[in-house]
């Protein structure tokens, strides 16, 4: 049958994408392009904040007029469909299977029971020893980069964050078992290597295996790999260990997603969050002295409840100080089940959509501040395709993460290449072959 994977949220998200499109492919499946011509659409999906959720309705909306034309199985994965359990039958009923994030694996059984007579299955157990986190998407890795879930699940519980709640406690995969993946990757032609889990620091915590530090020294020797990098690191867990691979590990990237989530000791304790802005800064210092050059991103939340003019001035005093290469900022929007849910002192829409702007606005003078500042050095690009704009161009990424747009021969494509960079942009870099004729 043929198959289109429709996919909300993170990184996380994407990798369990291409693992389900690998188990459907194992089982004789082919992947499709448009949901119109399928036989089967999944939706896999992200509750993390309230737009998410409401993209999500209004597809099913559609897929719902495509069941009744053409008969396509549907089925819904990861977070609501964990989060809904079998409630989601009865405000879709038009679904045929639903299998929350530890349950993915089970995709093709789902989609094959639908089949032989509309049989519905649904699965939202927690999985200890996780089938769904070891399913490696053999099949549906292309090109040089690839990704690996190292741990699933989050014990944090900040205050504002539905993820514990629907991706469970964390567990983490076996060093030996993550390293065979990575080595199996190499092989196959990957050179850059993401390691996922929602709070990858707290790797192996508590267990007598790798620690995460010791988890990156071995990826480090894996010949064949050149960049490495990790997503999402939560402040209070970096680690004096984990800030020594930075700078000394040849294949660790100089780059660190970082969330903040606020710069107000104040809103930062109503989170959870395990740390205080100076704390915070002590780590982004500690990072820039072993790292000099290493590139900072995060998360940021406005208008969590309670937040006055004096906490969000905070959050704009961190975000000066740091001085991000960028930051995703968001809204808070009160998730069921969580603690923030029920604090009072909710923020007016309009006050919170202006702090968002103001940030967002500053933000981005910031990035293009620091694209610019890198005018005139020459940088290792890894090129990973023909950029979408100009068909004699090649595009590719800075080890800091940084798009970068060039003329260059389609030979160089998958290839690590030193780019000097001409022109700095507000979301990108323009660069030049250094052996350019004519400059
Ligand atoms: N409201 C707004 N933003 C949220 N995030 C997580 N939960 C919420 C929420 N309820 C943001 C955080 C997190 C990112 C993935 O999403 O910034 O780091
Ligand atoms: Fe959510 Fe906090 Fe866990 Fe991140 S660390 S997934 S924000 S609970």
């Amino acid at each position: 049958m043929r198959f289109v994977i429709e996919n909300f949220g993170c990184q996380m998200n994407d990798h369990d994408m291409e693992k389900m499109g690998s188990v459907l492919i194992d089982h004789g499946h082919v992947a499709g392009k448009d949901i119109d011509d399928a036989d089967v659409v999944i939706v896999n999906t992200c509750c993390i904040r309230e737009k998410a959720e409401q993209k999500f309705y209004s597809l099913m909306g559609r897929l719902q007029h495509l069941r009744r034309k053409k008969e396509t199985i549907l089925g819904v994965t990861g977070c609501i469909a964990q989060q809904e359990k079998e409630n989601i039958f009865e405000r879709l009923p038009f679904i045929d299977f639903s299998l929350g994030p530890s349950n993915i694996h089970l995709v093709a059984e789902a989609v094959e029971k639908a089949a032989a007579g509309r049989i519905r299955t649904s699965a939202f157990g927690d999985n200890g020893g996780s089938p769904s986190l070891v399913i490696r998407p053999h099949n549906t890795r292309r090109g040089i980069k690839g990704y690996v879930t190292i741990m699933k699940g989050c014990d944090n519980f900040c205050s504002y964050c539905v993820v514990p709640y629907v991706r469970g406690r964390e567990e983490s995969r076996k060093g030996t078992d993550v390293l065979a993946e990575i080595r199996e990757m190499a092989e196959r032609g990957i050179v850059e290597v993401t390691l996922l889990g929602q709070n990858v620091n707290s790797y192996n915590n508590g267990s007598d295996d790798l620690s995460f530090p010791e988890l990156l020294c071995e990826i480090d020797a894996i010949p064949g790999i050149s960049r490495l990098r990790f997503v999402t690191s939560h402040p209070k867990d970096i680690s004096p260990d984990l800030i020594a691979c930075f700078g000394t590990l040849k294949t660790l990237c100089e780059s660190i997603h970082l969330p903040f989530q606020s710069g107000s000791d104040r809103i930062l304790a109503l989170m959870n969050r395990g740390y205080t802005s100076s704390e915070y800064l002590a780590r982004v210092e500690a990072l820039k002295e072993q790292c000099p050059g290493i590139a900072f991103t995060a998360d940021c939340i406005v208008g969590f409840p309670g937040e006055d003019d004096e906490d969000f001035e905070a959050t704009m005093r961190l975000m000066e100080t740091v001085r991000f290469d960028g930051v995703f900022s968001f809204i808070y929007s009160a998730r069921r089940s969580t603690a923030a849910a029920l604090l009072p002192g909710r923020v007016p829409p309009a006050i919170a959509h202006e702090r968002l702007s103001r940030f967002q606005k500053r933000q981005r003078v910031i990035t293009l501040d620091s694209n610019r500042a890198m005018e005139g050095t020459r940088v290792e690009v890894l090129v990973e395709g023909q950029s979408k704009n100009s068909a004699d161009e090649l595009s590719g990424r800075t080890r800091t993460g940084k798009i970068v747009n060039f003329k260059g021969d389609p030979g160089l494509v998958y290839k690590l290449v030193e780019v000097d960079i001409i022109k700095g942009y507000a979301n990108s870099l323009r660069g030049e072959l250094p052996d350019t004729p004519g400059r």
